[in-house]
């Protein structure tokens, strides 16, 4: 399964089978600086002629409650966000992964939304993605992490491939034998990784484009082999190409043509199905 859909996600995750993929993972914008729309969605399953063709037949109403605009921009990425995170549960399979990627604005709501939805004791570890690009403000320290969230949807069964995980070198390797000097050691929950580089081969121009080793690294060790992995806030399409270099296969959802594609170019030699848009416009 190797696919690009064009769309809102809203709309499209409602389209999409049930528990076809072990692994989310979402780097969904952060919009603080205005307010947005409140958004709410609410899902009644059709007994007739509903509006939304699902899996296996069955029929959607997908109903749009609107409220007045929030002040507070906290308010209004969680309303933003936390149901499509909910409509995106049905297309997960019981042992999956779920990664959510915020910055220090959003995290700690977040955070305590996905434990009210996800469950408190599904929350597995607070990823800090860590590095050291651009200006430096001089009234408080420079703000350089990012904070991925992952949550085991049932932490009894989950998948962590520990002999795949990357090695790195011992700060002191002077303090450990040469055998493990020389094999390094894993990472912590402290990633410490570059921006994807202005003049890389991997840079597609694509503003938010987070790099190629994080995503690697989350599908290497959160799925197997033929796998498929959701990203629904796809952007240049990362994720799909981290999945299709490690052998997985991979949903991406944008509603933003330029997204699309970006990352059906990227994607192309891996022959992704293009969904809602002509690649070659
Ligand atoms: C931060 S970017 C993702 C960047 C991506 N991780 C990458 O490496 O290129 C967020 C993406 O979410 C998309 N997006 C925002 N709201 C959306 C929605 N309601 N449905 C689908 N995509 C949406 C934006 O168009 C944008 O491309």
């Amino acid at each position: 399964m190797r696919s690009i859909v064009y769309g809102d996600n809203a709309d499209v995750l409602l389209s999409l089978p049930k528990h076809f993929a072990r692994l989310m993972y979402i780097d969904p914008p952060f919009n603080t600086g205005r307010a947005q729309r409140r958004d709410r969605m609410r899902v009644v399953a059709s007994e007739s002629e509903g509006t939304r063709a699902g899996f296996g037949g069955r029929r959607y109403d997908v109903e749009r409650v609107e409220s007045s605009r929030y002040e507070d921009q906290f308010d209004d990425f969680e309303a933003f966000l936390m149901p499509r995170i909910e409509l995106a549960r049905r297309c997960l399979t019981p042992d999956a992964s779920v990664f959510v990627h915020l910055d220090y604005r959003e995290v700690h709501y977040i955070k305590v939304a996905l434990d009210r939805i996800l469950g408190r004791h599904c929350f597995m570890n607070e990823i800090v993605w860590s590095y050291d690009y651009g200006g430096r403000p001089k009234n408080r320290w420079p703000c350089k992490h990012d904070t991925i969230l992952w949550y085991a949807l049932d932490p009894s069964n989950y998948v962590f491939n520990y002999d795949e995980i990357d090695r790195i070198p011992y700060m002191a390797p002077g303090l450990v034998t040469p055998e493990k000097a020389a094999r390094g050691k894993t990472p912590t929950d402290v990633w410490w990784h570059t921006i994807v580089p202005t003049n890389s081969r991997e840079k597609t121009g694509y503003p938010t484009q987070k790099p190629l080793g994080i995503l690697r690294r989350i599908v290497r060790v959160h799925s197997r082999p033929n796998d498929v992995v959701l990203d629904f806030f796809a952007g240049s399409g990362t994720t799909g190409e981290a999945a299709a270099r490690e052998g997985r296969g991979f949903v991406l959802v944008d509603h933003h043509q330029g997204a699309v594609q970006t990352a059906a170019r990227r994607l192309a030699p891996y022959t992704p199905m293009c969904v809602g848009f002509d690649p070659m416009i």
